[in-house]
């Protein structure tokens, strides 16, 4: 395989420190609102599982997919939405939890799908923010880390179909 594991990015530690800090914040913005978690799948659902438990206000969540990577590393400029929401999305407070924002399509096309259902209010909470990749701008409400351009891997993030299971975050090497 021409791909390797390179060095890590963000360690263990420093995942769960910061995950704890957006909490804290999520659950101060999000007293008495009627928060509803959308997992993006399958990248984000290390950290949503981490973020959800970290979380002191009630809250409900419900699962998404979008496709926009194969097992490749070239962006497709038209993500799919392979899974919808299963519970109604029409008057609820909705924080999207996503793994990374890269070239900001696939976020985009969420938004504008989750917004077609009447949500009160729609916000973004990405684990990690390519930055210097983005194509299309799209707010991030809650950002975990600005990372440089390179593709990682780890904490739920995948290069086809692997690595998901690692504690922290890694760059993948060519
Ligand atoms: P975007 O549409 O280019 O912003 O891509 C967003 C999606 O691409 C993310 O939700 C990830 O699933 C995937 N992605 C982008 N960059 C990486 C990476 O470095 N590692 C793993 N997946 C990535
Ligand atoms: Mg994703």
């Amino acid at each position: 395989m021409p791909y390797r594991l390179g060095k890590t990015l963000i360690t263990a530690p420093q995942i769960q420190t910061r995950v704890q800090e957006l909490a804290s914040l999520i659950s101060k913005d999000y007293s008495n609102r009627d928060l509803l978690l959308i997992c993006v799948l399958k990248g984000a659902a290390v950290f949503w599982a981490d973020l959800c438990r970290a979380l002191c206000v009630p809250c409900q969540s419900d699962f998404v997919a979008m496709e926009s990577y194969g097992n490749g590393t070239s962006p497709t400029t038209k993500p799919r939405f392979t899974k919808a929401a299963d519970v109604s999305l029409a008057g609820r407070d909705i924080l999207i939890v996503e793994d990374i924002i890269d070239t900001g399509h696939t976020s985009v096309r969420l938004k504008e799908l989750l917004w077609a259902a009447s949500p009160r209010s729609l916000a973004m909470c990405a684990l990690l923010d390519k930055a210097e990749r983005r194509e299309v701008a799209t707010l991030i409400d809650y950002c975990g880390f600005i990372i440089p351009n390179a593709f990682v891997v780890g904490y739920g993030l995948d290069f086809a179909q692997q690595y998901r299971h690692l504690p922290h975050i890694a760059v993948l090497e060519t």
